[in-house]
């Protein structure tokens, strides 16, 4: 028999000097396997007497216990080992900010809006809305648009086979919160609109903003102190402001709103058209016919109304001479809105 204890250590040495899986195996199959070293001995044994046997048998299954103890402890060491290899070279750190995250910001659309919503309702103005999809009484009937009026034809409605039509403006929010809530009323109510028109100053879908006021004894001059008011409070510069005669089927007596122009402060410039003056509401005192349709007393309660358009106050407070770019969504002109306040 061969040396035992010298042929274990030699196997114990092949062990430890492995420094893969492959190789281990290797020397597992060299020493353990079938035809191994040791298993060869078991064989040596039939030359042993009968009482030789049993304890040399014993030796040397201690010795194969021993070197495959050495085996499994390796492999562990060696998958321990590439386990953390792995792990380092894959290294994800968490706390890392992630990839293309960007803080948004407000339409500058909605940032007009939510301006002036503050600044009415801080007036004591409440904020109206009613739907998109409207009826011709609220949308014509009850503005006192009269059957054939040509003030229809003027709105290119876009109509619904039902007869039922896109609002061609925010007017029939006036009806629906005054049938509502009845007077005294005061709201505002902005909203989209929908016209079939389209060009560098008009878009089928725009946004504007009705105001109406309901009570007893209100007067034109109210109206002219609460718009003046605004625009100021809007642009926050002092601004003058002038009322042209004009004409709306809902309004009786009706006006145009002019403020001086806020590029050249009244001296003339390309966004004035050289006058000095923007053209930016139309108001009027609350025709009768109105109030009557909306189940409120003409004889008791009068009341002012007025629609503005809020792209165009976002363009002018902005300096955005392209409607279009509301509504193209692109992020390179949408971006430069990101740090302005409101
Ligand atoms: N509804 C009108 C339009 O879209 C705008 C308007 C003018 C609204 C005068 C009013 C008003 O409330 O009094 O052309």
């Amino acid at each position: 028999m061969a040396d035992l204890a010298s042929l274990t250590q030699e196997a114990l040495a092949e062990v430890a000097a492995c420094g893969d899986l492959g190789a281990l195996e290797d020397v597992r199959v060299r020493w353990l396997g079938k035809k191994g070293t040791l298993t060869e001995q078991l064989k040596a044994l039939g030359g042993l007497s009968a009482a030789e046997r049993p304890a040399a048998g014993a030796r040397i299954n201690e010795a194969k216990e021993k070197v495959q103890a050495a085996i499994e402890a390796h492999r562990s060491a060696l998958a321990l080992a590439s386990l953390e290899r792995q792990l380092a070279s894959g290294r994800i750190d968490v706390t890392l900010p992630g990839r293309g995250e960007e803080q948004g910001g407000l339409h500058p659309v909605t940032r007009a809006r939510l301006r002036i919503e503050t600044l009415f309702t801080r007036a004591g103005f409440d904020v109206a809305s009613g739907p998109e999809i409207e009826d011709d009484f609220h949308n014509f009937g009850a503005l006192n648009f009269t059957e054939n009026h040509p003030a229809r034809a003027m709105h290119d409605t876009f109509y619904f086979p039902d007869g039922r039509l896109l609002r061609t403006h925010t007017s029939p929010v006036q009806i629906r919160a005054l049938q509502a809530q009845g007077a005294p009323l005061f709201v505002i109510a902005p909203g989209r609109v929908y016209r079939c028109d389209s060009d560098m100053t008009h878009s089928p879908m725009f946004h504007q903003l009705e105001g109406l006021a309901v009570d007893e004894n209100i007067s034109f001059a109210n109206m002219k102190a609460v718009l003046h008011g605004f625009l100021q409070a809007f642009f926050e510069r002092d601004l003058a402001m002038r009322l042209r005669p004009s004409f709306f089927p809902f309004t009786e007596p009706s006006a145009e709103v002019d403020m001086s122009c806020v590029f050249c402060e009244g001296r003339g410039c390309r966004v004035c058209k050289h006058t000095g003056w923007l053209e930016i509401a139309g108001c009027g005192m609350v025709h009768p016919n109105v109030l009557q349709a909306s189940g409120v007393d003409p004889e008791r309660y009068t009341g002012y109304a007025f629609g503005a358009g809020i792209d165009r106050l976002a363009m002018l407070r902005y300096g955005v001479n392209d409607l279009r770019l509301f509504f193209d969504n692109d992020l390179r002109f949408l971006r430069q809105f990101r740090a302005f306040g409101a």
